[in-house]
């Protein structure tokens, strides 16, 4: 199951999504725990000191790796150069799966232990002065897009995405990777904004999104929220004693996170499992099919020198029994 948690910057994505992960993990589930911000937190919200986070590998910067494994023999693209960050996979390329291990994992992924238990992590690598030039940026991620696109993944495997809901995302077809698309959002007009600009995309591609309402105080917050998005409010979550003394250097154990900050997380994962039945990969390889040739057009064709709808393989359908079981 892909999830993201999007929103306005400071509404909470990081520790929702770090909530969400903890969740899971101590659930047993196993989940690979991505930041795709280019503010990189979600290190230090998965309990990781200064030194690990800061060591953590940059997916951005092993994209040569990422491209030349996932390409595999597919015929269709001849060389990791003309493979953009939306090149999707065909007959001959190497999908990944959540757990077992590859070349890709093995350059970008490394293990966070939470109390008793562990998930994987990734990151797209912080943003520098010399990504200004915005080729490097969109390339940076670019490599979580090209991983989710070739990851087939079961309905107790979850990849949770900390995202950043720029129009980057809306370009390259990224807010339609997912199954599930938590948007955290306060109760301010400004929350609420990103919900709508995001709601406005999600409509036309079939996204999955619900709102999780977050720092919710009081009745009036609540009611705010009820009243300007509906239905697609999920649940809520108030402040958290728990997340603060860990924001303090004070980590407690997760078991004693507040009982009704647990029930939001049993809610998510709840809703986000409910959307496996509605899973279509036939849906899900023309979405990114539909974004390739979009993107091939307005830049990749030019960038490459390459005509890179040539890449599309017409009869392959991403799906869990297109995926080789990779060792353990
Ligand atoms: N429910 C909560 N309870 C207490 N503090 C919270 C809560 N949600 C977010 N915060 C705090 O608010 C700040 C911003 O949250 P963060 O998750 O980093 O936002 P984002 O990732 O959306 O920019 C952080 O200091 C975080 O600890
Ligand atoms: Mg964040």
């Amino acid at each position: 199951m892909k999830i993201a948690f999007v929103g306005k910057g400071g509404s909470g994505k990081t520790t929702l999504s770090s909530l969400f992960i903890r969740h899971l993990a101590a659930a047993r589930v196993p989940v690979i725990a991505v930041d795709a911000d280019i503010n990189q937190h979600l290190g230090a919200a998965l309990g990781l000191d200064d030194a690990t986070a800061a060591a953590l590998p940059a997916m951005g910067a092993h994209l040569p790796l990422i491209k030349e494994y996932l390409r595999g023999n597919n015929p269709r693209i001849g060389s990791a150069e003309t493979m953009i960050k939306t090149t999707p996979p065909g007959d001959g390329s190497q999908l990944l799966r959540v757990g077992g291990d590859n070349p890709v994992y093995h350059a970008c992924a490394r293990t966070v232990r939470l109390d008793g238990t562990s998930v994987r992590m990734m990151a797209t690598g912080p943003f520098t002065e010399s990504d200004l030039g915005v080729a490097c940026y969109h390339s940076k991620v670019g490599a979580v897009e090209l991983c989710l696109n070739h990851l087939v993944d079961g309905r107790e495997e979850y990849v949770v995405v900390d995202m950043t809901a720029g129009s980057d995302s809306f370009a390259s077809g990224m807010f339609t990777r997912f199954d599930m698309t938590f948007l955290v959002a306060e109760p301010t007009r400004k929350g609420i904004a990103v919900y709508r600009q995001y709601k406005e995309y999600a409509r036309d591609f079939d996204v999955s999104l619900k709102v999780v309402g977050n720092k919710v105080q009081s009745a009036d917050d609540l009611a705010f929220l009820r009243a300007e998005v509906g239905d697609d409010l999920l649940v809520t979550v108030g402040h958290s004693d728990w997340v603060r003394a860990m924001e303090k250097g004070r980590p407690a154990p997760f078991a004693e996170l507040e009982d009704a900050n647990r029930r939001a997380l049993e809610a998510l994962y709840g809703a986000a499992d409910a959307t496996y039945a509605q899973r279509d990969w036939q849906r899900y390889t023309r979405q990114m099919v539909h974004f390739h040739l979009r993107n091939a057009e307005s830049w990749g064709n030019a960038k490459t020198g390459a005509d890179l709808a040539a890449q599309v393989d017409p009869a392959f359908i991403l799906s869990e029994s297109a995926a080789t079981p990779q060792p353990a």
